[in-house]
């Protein structure tokens, strides 16, 4: 098998004979696996070597610069004493700059990696400090003054041991801290290089140990703290769920089991503290259970995370729904010129599923953008718009670039994000969690349908007050309250989904085709596939079916259409007859009581049948299980795709 990812751990040791500090450095092709038993094969990890510090840095990587090999892997290193290393997840824009002057200062690099200029980088500020004093989180800071793009790091040294100092800017960075005694704050106040001379003394201290007891996070009485830096929470939930979210330029640096924060410099909408928040995920969430793979896992879940989505927020006695994000912004989001939904991948298709509904129930003009190409035609953007921005991580760049521009021109800016403390969640006026719990698959799947259920949910809040349309509320409002037992009923088809994929996992391609309420559905399907079975595979808008698509049926291409009993039925039918004069043979998404369809089908999926704007939460789900099915058959990893991220961080 293929593999596309590379690990590797950096680990504070001193050994026993000379007491020479050095720094372990062990990196491997593969998953962490492979790590854990290269870890267990060197020799030096025995007794001549003391590891008493508990103090490493680690890292997985998908590729961005240069293949997944050991010696692209991270940590990288300023040199062959392993002086300065690096953790990076993002990319540096400006590295071949960099790595021209540094070669041009005589440092030889051994990676094709971006990161790579970064040890060397404070290598080069460490040999040419002004003062043997300047500390470690200095000497970050006048690196990261230098960088250009994106990152969160980590880094260590063997001249500061027992030391590591994280900072990030643009991508993600958090710190979870555990501790069995009492902290000795829950707020952390962030030191300014220029706010006074006090904290000046304090930062370029290189001990660090006169930081005063007020300046830093630590258990009272000096007892044990521990600390774990990681760009997701869920590296982090089975050992602590108390983590501080850091903002871009924050350096956080530990120092005898210190934890302190500080900035360049104060504006005026800086927080001046960094609060320890407490997640309420658990670590069972995380953990696979009895499945084979995190997506089939996050697949089976959808009828308790669309609950969860719903959970004290949809009233289903008094039909009302309360949206605690939103409420205070609602007034102005009713008076909005427009709304404009911006989202990547498969959240992007959310918006294009509620699309239409919002248009019914919010009575405004509604835009769906992808936020590349959003960014790409400089969109104009007014203040009186009304911005969503849609991501399950919270951290896709594409998406935060967006929100960035939008709140620039002070439109109000939504977001809706399965990730509490992200970048998104933070950045936005005001948002809704989707509460969805941890999606771990690449592939997202529970995000969509709790997403879906989301937008769904906002429309109906902001309907509330419109007679006209109250009677269209309630039909949604039962339509939302038998959703989880009609997931459930989809889900019981599986093994009838699996016959499926044993019948089609070696094609080359598959068309997924509908129209209305269900073009996201087959745009989010044939993602899908694309995404975890590397099938050709292609959503297409029945309507556009004569525009073009036609030309690519006969009697071997596959196709799947998606026909529901919805305002669209008649118009579906007419391309089903278009498909099957082709000697096409579609397999089809239908309702249970659909007997004009299945007449025409090759094969059908009948589903149980909902309001029409909720179809499209029941309709995916077969795609989605049939895309992991054909994945299985084909031989590939599900969770891990090859080529792509769970969260993009980079533009
Ligand atoms: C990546 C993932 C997709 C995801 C998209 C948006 O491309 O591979 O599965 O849909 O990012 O992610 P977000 O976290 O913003 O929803």
């Amino acid at each position: 098998m293929t593999v596309f990812c590379a690990v590797g751990v950096a680990i504070d040791g001193n050994n026993n004979e000379d007491k020479e500090r050095f720094i372990k450095l062990v990196k491997k092709r593969g998953k962490v696996k492979a790590l854990e038993e290269e870890l267990y094969k060197q020799d030096d990890l025995d007794s001549k070597t003391d590891f008493e510090t508990h103090f490493g840095i680690a890292h997985t990587r998908w590729a961005t610069h240069g293949v997944p090999s050991a010696i692209n892997s991270h940590p990288q290193r300023s040199d062959k004493r392993n002086e300065f290393v690096v953790i990076h997840n993002g990319i540096i824009t400006n590295y071949k700059d960099l790595r021209k002057f540094l070669e041009s200062k005589g440092y030889e690099f051994e990676s094709e990696t971006d990161t790579e200029t970064i040890p060397k980088l404070i290598k080069y500020m460490y040999d040419n400090r002004e003062s043997e004093d300047t500390s470690f989180s200095a000497l970050v800071e006048r690196v990261i003054q230098q960088l250009e793009g994106a990152f969160a790091l980590v880094f260590k040294s063997i001249h500061y041991p027992g030391e590591a100092v994280a900072t990030r800017r643009g991508s993600p960075l958090l710190i979870g801290v555990r501790s069995k005694y009492k902290l000795s704050t829950e707020q952390i106040p962030v030191l300014y290089r220029t706010c006074s001379i006090e904290n000046v003394k304090n930062i370029c201290n290189s001990q660090m140990k006169r930081l005063d007891s007020s300046t830093c996070l630590h258990a009272v009485g000096d007892k044990a703290v521990e600390f774990f830096f990681a760009s997701d929470a869920s590296a982090i939930i089975e050992h602590t769920n108390r983590v501080i979210f850091l903002e871009d330029d924050d350096i956080a640096a530990v120092t005898d089991g210190k934890l302190s924060i500080h900035r360049l410099e104060r504006s005026a909408s800086d927080d001046p503290s960094r609060a320890i928040q407490t997640l309420q995920m658990e670590l069972q969430q995380i953990m696979k259970g009895n499945f084979s793979a995190f997506m089939q896992k996050e697949i089976f879940e959808q009828p308790e995370s669309v609950v969860n989505t719903m959970r004290g927020r949809v009233n289903f006695e008094s039909s009302t729904v309360l949206l605690g994000g939103l409420k205070d912004h609602l007034k102005e989001i009713r008076r909005c010129r427009r709304l404009i939904i911006i989202g990547c991948g498969t959240s992007y298709h959310a918006a294009v599923a509620t699309r239409q509904v919002l248009e019914e129930l919010t009575e405004l003009p509604v835009m769906v953008e992808l936020a590349s190409d959003f960014m790409d035609r400089n969109t104009p953007v007014f203040r009186d718009d009304v911005c969503f921005f849609i991501s399950q991580s919270g951290e896709t760049a594409d998406t935060l670039m967006a929100l960035r521009y939008c709140k620039e021109r002070r439109a109000l800016t939504v977001g809706i994000t399965n990730t509490v403390g992200s970048s998104i969640s933070r950045e936005t006026d005001c948002g809704v969690h989707i509460n969805a719990g941890p999606e771990i698959g690449v592939a997202s799947t529970k995000a969509y349908t709790s997403q879906f259920v989301s937008l769904v949910m906002f429309g109906l809040m902001m309907s509330e007050d419109r007679i006209s349309l109250q009677k269209r509320r309630q039909e949604i409002i039962s339509g939302l309250k038998s959703l989880p037992e009609m997931i459930k009923e989809v889900l019981s088809l599986d093994e009838k989904i699996h016959d499926l994929a044993l019948e089609l996992y070696k094609q080359r391609s598959l068309l997924v085709m509908g129209r209305g309420y269900n073009y996201a559905t087959c745009l989010e399907g044939a993602l899908k596939i694309k995404e975890i079975t590397y099938m050709h595979s292609e959503g297409i808008l029945a309507g556009e079916l004569k525009h073009g698509p036609l030309a690519l049926i006969d009697k071997q291409m596959p196709v799947i259409m998606v026909i529901m009993k919805d305002p669209c039925f008649t118009k579906c039918q007419n391309a089903l007859q278009q498909i099957t004069a082709r000697q096409g043979r579609p397999i089809i998404l239908c309702s249970k009581e659909d007997t004009e369809s299945s007449k025409f089908a090759y094969k059908t999926i009948e589903l149980p049948h909902t309001v029409d704007c909720l179809q499209g939460v029941l309709s995916v789900i077969p795609l989605q299980l049939l895309s992991f099915h054909l994945a299985v058959l084909r031989g590939y990893d599900v969770d891990f795709p090859r080529n792509l991220a769970k969260s993009v961080t980079v533009e």
